[in-house]
């Protein structure tokens, strides 16, 4: 039999392998609300435009609550035959409020119908990553706090560096995400305008109110040329790079914390809630969540490839290409979001091992650089001599076996006789952090102003 929704210049149904490739109801049927929110706007700017009849347009938006019951409640039959949600939907409500669910498609193209679905889907997606930064930060915050003036090491080509703050660190990853959740909002603005009404390409010639559809389903405004409103998938790229870049963030966070939890390292020690076992060694305690958020930048990485490759030849305007749109975007957004909620389930309940900490920061000459800007301030000496003199102590300490401090007043007098014992004191972890007060610095001072900022701005 031929399609119900085109079937007059169809003699006979389509091939069961046609309808395997071209069936997205698989998928698409998680735009069932954005789809019916869409309807409802639609039928009642319809009767409001005179465009149909105010009694069928309010059976058709009460039939559509029912069809929206059915599926939420789990008794809706989805049909393959049936291609997509849209249809799905639409050959339902003819089932329950009859002919007149015909005159819902009135100035409507699935065109239009399926970038408003997708829009709003992916807008509430940018809400709850919103929402999920926010809390990320929110459990930062918290470790920044309570570590403000912790000492550790900090690394550069993971080898020692210089001493910083645990808040330092942890408001580093605040700023990340902070400009993650600026992209979020960013984009969120950025894609607010409504489709609906561009129909299948052209506009149309019925008299509708776009400001109104736009207005109910609470875009800014109506998009202001249908050509590119149907062909548009900007708005699910935008997304999927700004989860991309927060992926990418995400897997550094957790890439240090599989090192941080290691016996090795002991800087940090995941909650039970967080961790894994082994089913052969009993001693065993595994970061899986944070190896698993390091690798989900995977999906979300080939999500976006994948949609720029379907886009790219595309020649205006709607192509059934674009239908290869949602599976990567949902699956992208599926684990961008529970990557977010299980790092903010590790941040809030881990603890950070503070004496590990403190020991590893004194290590590996971390102080070089405060003797030599001694040198430089107490002695006059130029920054590249300073420099010098530090480095044949620490090969010095290094012969020996023992750390910058370890050296004695004589050791450091045969290098460099301006030297006294004052020296001992830049060469402490605390005071190299507490002296780092430029702003931006570790400094626990800095760190406790950038973390009262941070409040305020998340409210
Ligand atoms: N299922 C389609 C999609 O996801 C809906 C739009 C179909 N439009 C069309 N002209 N065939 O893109």
């Amino acid at each position: 039999t031929s399609n119900q929704m085109w079937g007059g210049r169809f003699a006979a149904g389509p091939d069961a392998i046609m309808e395997a490739i071209n069936a997205s109801i698989d998928f698409d049927k998680r735009l069932a609300a954005q789809d019916i929110a869409g309807s409802r706007a639609h039928a009642a700017m319809l009767a409001a435009t005179g465009i149909v009849e105010a009694s069928d347009a309010e059976a058709m938006r009460e039939g559509l609550l029912t069809v929206l019951s059915e599926i939420e409640g789990g008794s809706f039959e989805f049909s393959a035959a049936l291609e997509d949600i849209h249809m799905n939907v639409e050959a339902r409500l003819k089932e329950i409020v009859g002919p007149a669910a015909g005159r819902l498609h009135t100035a409507r193209s699935r065109n239009d119908q399926v970038a408003t679905d997708f829009k709003l889907w992916v807008r509430d997606q940018l809400d709850a990553a919103d929402q999920g930064l926010t809390a990320l930060i929110a459990a930062l915050l918290d470790q920044a706090e309570a570590g403000a003036d912790w000492v550790m090491p900090g690394f550069t080509h993971l080898q020692t560096a210089q001493p910083v703050t645990w808040g330092h660190h942890m408001m580093a990853y605040v700023e990340m995400f902070g400009r993650d959740l600026s992209r979020v909002r960013d984009a969120r603005k950025r894609m607010n305008e409504c489709p609906l009404g561009s129909a299948a390409l052209a506009g149309t010639g019925f008299p509708i109110d776009r400001d109104m559809t736009a207005a109910a389903l609470g875009f800014d405004r109506p998009t202001a040329n249908s050509l590119d409103a149907v062909s548009d998938r900007d708005f699910a790229l935008e997304f999927l790079s700004v989860a991309s870049i927060s992926a990418m963030h995400l897997s550094r966070f957790a890439e240090e914390l599989v090192i941080w939890s290691s016996a090795q390292f002991r800087f940090v020690a995941l909650s039970d809630r967080f961790s894994t076992g082994s089913s052969i060694m009993p001693q065993k305690k595994n970061p899986d969540a944070a190896e698993l958020i390091r690798a989900k930048i995977g999906r979300i990485f080939g999500a976006q490839v994948a949609l720029m490759t379907v886009m790219k030849g595309l020649p205006l305007a709607y192509s059934k290409d674009m239908q290869e749109d949602k599976e990567q975007v949902f699956d992208a957004a599926d684990n961008w979001l529970l990557a977010l909620a299980a790092m903010t389930g590790m941040v809030g309940d881990m603890t950070a091992n503070r004496d590990a900490l403190e020991g590893a920061a004194g290590h590996g000459f971390s102080t070089a650089t405060d003797l030599a800007d001694w040198l430089v301030r107490e002695r006059n000496l130029p920054f590249r001599e300073a420099h010098h003199v530090t480095g044949s102590l620490v090969a010095k300490a290094e012969a020996r076996g023992c750390d910058l401090p370890d050296l004695t007043l004589e050791d450091m007098k045969e290098v460099h006789e301006g030297i006294d014992t004052s020296v001992f004191d830049v060469l402490g972890v605390h005071n190299s952090v507490a002296s780092r007060t430029s702003y931006g610095g570790t400094a626990p001072v800095r760190v406790r102003e950038q973390v009262a900022r941070w409040k305020e701005v998340l409210g």
